[in-house]
This record gives C-alpha cells, sequence and structure tokens, in this order.
C-alpha cells in the first residue's frame, strides 16, 4: 500500500479564478487546531526529518512546489507538492521535505497545538517506534 495518501481539493472555480475550501472533519479527517506555513526557504535547504507521535498534519503548497517524502520506516516514497488543490496527510509518518522553489509557501494543517513533545527528531528512534 502506498504512504501517499493524497486529498484532491475541490476547486470552487469561475471565470474569476479559483477558490479551495476545506472544513475539518469533512475535506480533511481531523479538527484543525493549528495553521502555520513555510516560505523563504532557502535553496538547497531541507526541512522536516521528523515524525510525530500523536499529531496529524495535512500540507498543501499553496503556492511554488516542493517535494514532501514520506517514510514508515520499512519504505520512503515521494510526491510533488506541486498544485494548491493538491494536499498530502502525513500522518505519523516520518516526513522530510527538499526542493523548494523560490516563491514556495508550504501550508500545513494540523490536528493538535505546537507541543515540541510530539516529536520523534532521531531516525533511530523512530525506526524503534515504529517496529515495537
Ligand atoms: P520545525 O517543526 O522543526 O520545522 P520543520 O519541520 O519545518 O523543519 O519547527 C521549526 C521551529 O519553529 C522550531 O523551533 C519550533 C518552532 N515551531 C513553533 O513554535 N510552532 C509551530 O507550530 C511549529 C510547526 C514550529
Amino acid at each position: 500500500m502506498s504512504l501517499i495518501q493524497l486529498l484532491d481539493l475541490p476547486e470552487l472555480g469561475d471565470e474569476r479564478g479559483s477558490l479551495v475550501a476545506i472544513e475539518e472533519l469533512k475535506t480533511i479527517p481531523f479538527q484543525i487546531k493549528r495553521v502555520y506555513y513555510i516560505y523563504g526557504t532557502q535553496e538547497k535547504v531541507a526541512r522536516g526529518f521528523h515524525a510525530h507521535k500523536k499529531l496529524q498534519q495535512l500540507a498543501i503548497c499553496v503556492a511554488g512546489k516542493c517535494k514532501m517524502i514520506l517514510d514508515d520506516g520499512t519504505q520512503r516514497e515521494e510526491v510533488w507538492l506541486d498544485s494548491p488543490n493538491k494536499a498530502v496527510l502525513i500522518g505519523n509518518l516520518w516526513h522530510e521535505m527538499h526542493d523548494f522553489s523560490q516563491d514556495c509557501v508550504l501550508l500545513v494543517l494540523a490536528s493538535e497545538p505546537y507541543d515540541e513533545a510530539d516529536y520523534i527528531r532521531d531516525y533511530q528512534e523512530f525506526l524503534r517506534v515504529v517496529k515495537l
């Protein structure tokens, strides 16, 4: 089974342009307690390199593009986030974001407030957790 769970966000476009609406527990499978976005990422910089114990997240490049790598400790897959109506569920997977375009704005919807204790930042620890 693929690790890449993509959501095709409905585009409510008309002749004026496009609009995407996201509703918790309807468009996406969790309640949104936090929203953050990453932009101005410098060339050759990669981000992420962690997993979460409990947090659920959905990522969308609302402008530009970047490559999301998802890893469950057994397999590793990648997907380009290159459209404002293409969203990927991160779940509890190890994730890395690479190859940000200069104009990239990566929007992330999160199910919990920020909590550093929920992070697994060490890949070996992630492997231990998923193989338990
Ligand atoms: P981090 O999650 O490590 O970023 P990335 O996964 O993109 O590499 O977060 C970077 C810094 O920002 C870190 O010091 C924690 C802080 N931060 C918050 O304070 N609140 C948040 O909601 C997030 C996501 C990060």
